[in-house]
């Protein structure tokens, strides 16, 4: 068996998810995944997603496959995939996170991450700093206010 980590970003569909539209994802995720035996951790900002999954490797493609097709979102771009040593959210299902209510967090930031948070996910940009998802990803998974099963 062996370990792997899968960071994409997405497009949500239409206006963008409400609140109770978030919750219920969330929920669907928390329910599915232990099973799975998947991990990980999803953050939302203007518009945008970005998740990280993580665990045996037919597990990670599986989910991700069905994941690609939901009509929820959409542009859906792999960041990042491959095998890893250890797991960096063991402890939680799927843990959420909405950056766009994050202003005052995100001026502690250093100015790069912080973009990320007042302006979305933005391909290039994530490209161009090597690493800036996963630390985003910890970042937040470390901060108050975290919303995890
Ligand atoms: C951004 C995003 C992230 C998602 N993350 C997960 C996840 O971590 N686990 C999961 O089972 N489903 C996740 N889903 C939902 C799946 O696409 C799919 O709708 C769900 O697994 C099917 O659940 P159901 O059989 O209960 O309807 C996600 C969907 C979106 C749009």
């Amino acid at each position: 068996m062996s370990l792997h980590r899968l960071v994409y970003i997405s497009m949500a569909s239409g206006l963008g998810p409400t609140p109770a539209e978030l919750r219920a994802l969330l929920a669907q995720s928390v329910r599915h995944n232990p099973a799975a035996g998947i991990t990980g951790m999803l953050l939302y900002a203007h518009g945008g997603y970005m998740q990280l999954l993580e665990g045996e490797g037919a597990a990670v493609e599986g989910l991700f496959a069905r994941i690609r097709r939901d009509p929820r979102h959409s542009r859906v771009t792999t960041l990042l995939h491959g095998p890893t040593e250890a797991r960096s959210f063991p402890q939680w299902a799927m843990a959420f996170r909405r950056l766009d209510e994050e202003g005052a967090a995100a001026a502690a930031l250093p100015p790069p991450l912080a973009a990320f948070c007042l302006e979305g996910f933005d391909e290039a940009r994530l490209r161009a700093r090597p690493g800036a998802a996963l630390e985003l990803l910890r970042l937040y998974s470390r901060s108050n206010g975290l919303m995890a099963a």
